[in-house]
Order: C-alpha cells, then structure tokens, then sequence
C-alpha cells in the first residue's frame, strides 16, 4: 500500500509508520512539528524513522494552510494522527490551536482525499474524550458523546466530518476511539511518562484530584494493529466509528501502586486540584472493534509499562520530557 500518515513525528504516527515500513509498504509522513512538547523529541523519531529500510518520504507541512491535493495522488490509505493532544491545555486561549489543528486541519484533509478520483481510505485517530464521563460502562459506541472537554469537542467534531464525508461525498473514513494509548515513545505530557521519569529519580508526581479516576488505558502497539486492520480488513462499513480500549480498568493511584512494586519503593505523590476536564472514569466496549475488525487488546498492562519504563530508561537526556502541560 502507499499510506499517508499525518502527525507521523508523534507518539501514534511513529510507531505506525515504522510498522507499515517494517511491514514493506511505501510511506508518505506528514508533520509540522508543532511546539506542544519538545519538537527536538519529534525530529529524533523522523530521524530514526528514515534509518528504518523501507519507502519513506517525510515532508514537513502543515495541513491547515498547505495544499495537500497533490500528495493524495496515488494513495491508497490516510492514516490521519495528526491533532493538536491533550485535555488540560484545551481551554481558554488554547482552544484556537484545537480549532486549527483537530478541526480544521481534518475538513482540509477530508477535502482534498474527496477530490481523489478514486478516494484513499481514511482512517482517522479519535478519541476516548468525545465521550466526557460516559453514564454506562463499558461504553458503547452508540453512547451519546457529550464531551467535557474542549479538546473533547474538536475531536468530536473532526469525528463527525468523518462520518459526514462518508455518506456525502464516499469517502471510506473509519474513526478509531483510541483510550488513553501509553508505552515507549509516550508524550511527555502524559502520566505514565511522567511517572515514570519521576519514579527513578525519587521525585514526586503530581496527582489531578483524588487519583480515583479511571482509565481504561491501551498499548500502542495494540493501536497500531487497529489501524492496520482498519485499513485492510474486508467489509470496514464506510463511517465506521469503534472503540479501541485496552480493557485495564485502572485508576491513577493502582497505576502509581503498580510503578511502586515495579521500583521496589513507593512513588512520591502530591494531590492537588482536580484538572478542568478531567473524565471521572473511561472504559470501552470493544465488541464493535472484535466483530468488525477481528481486534481485541493484546497488551497487559504491567507488561506494558515495564516496556515504557525501559524506553524512558534508555534516554540520553530526560530533559527532552520537560513538560508543564
Ligand atoms: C489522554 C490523552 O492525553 C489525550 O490526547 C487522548 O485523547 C485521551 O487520552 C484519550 O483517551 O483518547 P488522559 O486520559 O487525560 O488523556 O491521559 P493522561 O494525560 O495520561 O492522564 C491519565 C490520568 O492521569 C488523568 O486522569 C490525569 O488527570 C492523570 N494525571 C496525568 C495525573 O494525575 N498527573 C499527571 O501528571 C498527569
């Protein structure tokens, strides 16, 4: 196949392109390098996404003012990963860049690939957030999204551009609802990079609110198989939309219990406020992904996170995960 995939320096992108190159076919990453978290980190993962054998062009563009028309010709799969991440920069003067680069940026995209006489198909990153603080768990995908974050409503709304440009202008969009995706590579902003940084150096971690909230959080390699499978499998109904959730059911604290037996020492913690956003509790049903796409989680959790630990172990420098986010 000859896949673009967008935001392809991010945590997803990367991980996915180095996959698809791995797996041989020929790969088109797009990325603007947005300073959200280090761009010295993004351009370390294009750095070593070009050592990797295989048919990569990497070209630096920004997909809410640049034409893109052209490198959509002969395509086969958009494997869209860019966005502007994370719940708790969303508000307030934030939300411009969500705007831009969750909303806009998709319509951009969704545009021009319906302008492709043959369309390639599209497989957009959601998110967990569309859902806010679901009322029943495991969440169906028929579960009235009801956002309680800005961040949530961009994603949400990109979403539905998906689903909208599948029944108007055929499309084959497929939106994955990816729960909090940890291990190697993991933003920095994120709690389980945080964790871990903080954990060997006896610093102590901040915890939003009570840490009673839970995630149902997912490994990215099991990610990257759903957007494989989206890509390839047979009988992908256009404007699908399914859960990807690694089925862990884990609230921060056990989380932070978890990298205490890992170290052999508890991890320092400090409880402040709650963050404005912050959903009480994630969980997906992921009965849709299984029957549609023959997914399911392969990742256990501990496994997992020693996976993450050895990565944020192995950096030269942990100053690239400076992060006030
Ligand atoms: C994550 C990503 O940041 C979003 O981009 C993504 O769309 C979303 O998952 C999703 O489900 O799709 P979040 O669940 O907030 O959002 O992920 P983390 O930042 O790893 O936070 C997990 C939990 O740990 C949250 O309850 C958060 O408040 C808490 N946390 C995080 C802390 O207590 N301390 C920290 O330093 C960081």
């Amino acid at each position: 196949m000859h896949c673009v995939v967008t935001g392809a320096a991010g945590f997803i992108g990367s991980h996915l392109t180095a996959r698809l190159l791995r797996e041989g076919h020929r790969v088109t990453g797009i990325d603007c390098f947005t300073d959200y978290y280090s761009p010295i980190l993004k351009l370390q993962r294009r750095d070593e996404l070009t050592s990797v054998a295989g048919d990569l062009e990497f070209i630096n563009l920004d997909l809410t003012a640049a034409p893109v028309s052209e490198i959509l010709r002969d395509v086969d799969v958009i494997f869209h990963q860019a966005g502007q991440p994370g719940v708790r920069a969303s508000w307030s003067s934030g939300f411009n860049a969500y705007t831009m680069n969750n909303i806009i940026a998709t319509q951009r995209l969704l545009e021009a690939a319906a302008g492709v006489p043959s369309p390639p198909k599209f497989v957009y990153a959601s998110s967990s957030s569309v859902y806010g603080t679901a009322t029943s768990f495991p969440t169906l995908e028929t579960a009235l999204p009801s956002p309680v974050s800005p961040y949530g409503v961009t994603k949400l709304a990109a979403e539905h551009l998906c689903v909208l440009y599948a029944k108007a202008h055929g499309v084959h969009t497929v939106s994955l609802r990816y729960f909090t995706v940890y291990g190697p590579g993991q933003r920095p902003d994120m709690a389980f990079t945080r964790f871990c940084r903080a954990a060997d150096t006896r610093e102590t971690v901040r915890i939003f609110g009570d840490g009673e909230q839970v995630r149902d959080f997912t490994y990215i390699d099991d990610v990257v198989d759903a957007n494989l499978l989206s890509a390839t499998h047979p009988n992908v109904p256009a404007g699908a939309v399914i859960n990807i959730a690694g089925g862990t059911n884990a609230s921060v604290n056990s989380i932070l219990r978890i990298f205490g037996e890992e170290l052999g020492a508890p991890v320092k913690a400090e409880y402040v406020a709650a963050s404005r956003g912050d959903a009480a509790r994630t969980g997906g049903d992921t009965t849709r992904a299984q029957q549609i796409l023959g997914w399911q989680p392969r990742t256990d959790l501990r496994d997992g996170l020693r996976q993450q630990l050895d990565w944020v172990r192995s950096l030269t420098s942990r100053d690239l995960l400076d992060n006030d986010r």
